[in-house]
């Protein structure tokens, strides 16, 4: 096995509605993540930096990447800020290990950070809605959850009525997030809570959207060869992939298909040598809980049409054969847009490492992060072992 990267630690913020600013957070999970490498580090060994952020809820639009070697300690670090909508995180992760396989630096730092909840409703619907198309959908009046809207209409259509399917992602993922130290909603949700909650975009109510959340997470990533200076128990990224799609929805061939999803997956599981077999467990974007079938057989864990049965089966529980979003996914932890690529890796982290506490994944070996910018334009995939 050709381990591409190694995760030496790792840290993360509370998600939620917070009132540490962009600087605040951003220091906070760096700083959670050096220490968090069980041998200690020394910050100036890392000569390349990563931020991906959609610009801090409009704040900062501009050269954030700055900002980050500010308040890591590393000014005069090369950092770059990588922006992909929803899938930034994704995204710079996959450039940290291009730039640890390019020598770059022996460790990498990489951090995803957003500020949402500080802006007005409508300034908030623009900074988001910008990262849609905006020649039609934005100036249709479309938003996220209107998209997402049509993709789980479109889906019921081709494949029949699936609400059960979507009502089980979001009470598995509350169920998962109530266990989260760090989730923005740390509680329990009914079915029929979720059945009767309001319509935001038919057929998707308030329980199949995420929050609007602020936070950070951050990551280091050495060259493997040097990863048990810093630590006995790292975690390997084993390969990734990306993809992208068309911009607007209405140029696509399907609605119920992400190609950026299909292509990221075969790239990464190419890559690494995997089977899906291999997996353990799935850390996917399900910004909205259609968008967690959706990802199921893109990625290839279920045949088109078949995520419902397989969601309804149980099997993507926490304690179930094939266990997704044990975190509580962007549903119920929350979606601060360029945190939670780096997020779900600081989950694998965690949960390889069988540091995840009450909400540990039994006999998790092997995971997969699954990051998608917008409605399917942009996403990114990796795969992670302990080696
Ligand atoms: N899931 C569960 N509960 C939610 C929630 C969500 N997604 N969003 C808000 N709530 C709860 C709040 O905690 C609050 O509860 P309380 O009354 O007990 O305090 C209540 O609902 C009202 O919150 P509010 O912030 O006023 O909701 P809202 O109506 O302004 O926003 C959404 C709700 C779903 C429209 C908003 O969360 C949203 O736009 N989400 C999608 C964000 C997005 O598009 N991201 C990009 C994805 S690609």
């Amino acid at each position: 096995m050709t381990h591409r990267a190694a995760i030496v630690g790792a840290g993360h913020t509370r998600f939620g509605a917070l009132d540490a600013g962009p600087r605040s957070l951003i220091r906070s999970a760096v700083d959670a993540a050096f220490a968090s490498v069980d041998k200690g580090v020394d910050r100036h060994e890392v000569h390349e930096a990563f931020l991906a952020t959609l610009g801090f809820g409009g704040h900062q639009i501009g050269n954030s990447a700055a900002l980050l070697a500010e308040e890591a300690g590393l000014v005069g670090v090369p950092t770059t800020r990588v922006e992909n909508a929803c899938a930034s995180g994704g995204f710079a992760l996959r450039s940290a290990v291009g730039a640890l396989a390019a020598g770059a630096s022996p460790l990498v730092l990489v951090v995803g950070i957003e500020k949402m909840t500080d802006v007005t409703n409508a300034r908030r619907r623009y900074w988001l809605g910008v990262s849609g198309d905006t020649e039609w959908e934005r100036a249709a009046g479309l938003t996220f959850a209107g998209v997402y809207g049509l993709i789980a209409s479109r889906y019921f259509a081709e494949y029949g009525d699936a609400s059960e399917a979507l009502v089980e992602v979001a009470t598995k993922n509350h169920e998962n997030g109530a266990l989260n130290p760090n989730a923005h909603f740390q509680k329990k949700v009914s079915r029929e809570d979720v059945r009767s909650a309001p319509r935001v975009a038919r057929p998707l109510g308030l329980y199949d959207c995420c929050p609007v959340s602020d936070g950070a997470a951050a990551l280091l990533l050495a060259d493997p060869e040097i990863a048990h200076r810093f630590t006995d128990s790292p975690v390997y990224v084993d390969g990734t992939g990306a993809g992208t799609d068309y911009l607007a929805v209405q140029e696509r061939p399907e609605l119920t298909r992400f190609r950026a999803t299909q292509q990221a997956a075969h790239a990464a599981f190419r890559s690494a040598g995997w089977h899906r077999s291999d997996v353990s467990f799935l850390e996917v974007h399900d910004c909205f809980t259609i968008a967690e079938l959706l990802a199921l057989e893109d990625l290839g864990f279920a045949s088109p049409g078949e995520a419902a049965a397989l969601t309804l089966s149980g099997a993507t529980r926490r304690t179930g054969r094939l266990p997704v979003n044990p975190d509580g996914g962007l549903k119920a932890k929350g979606h601060p847009i360029g945190a939670t690529g780096v997020s779900q890796a600081y989950e694998v982290f965690v949960q390889l490492r069988g540091q995840a506490g009450a909400r540990q994944v039994p006999h998790a070996e092997h995971a997969l992060t699954h990051n998608v910018g917008g409605a399917g334009a942009t996403a990114a995939v990796a795969l992670y072992s302990v080696g």
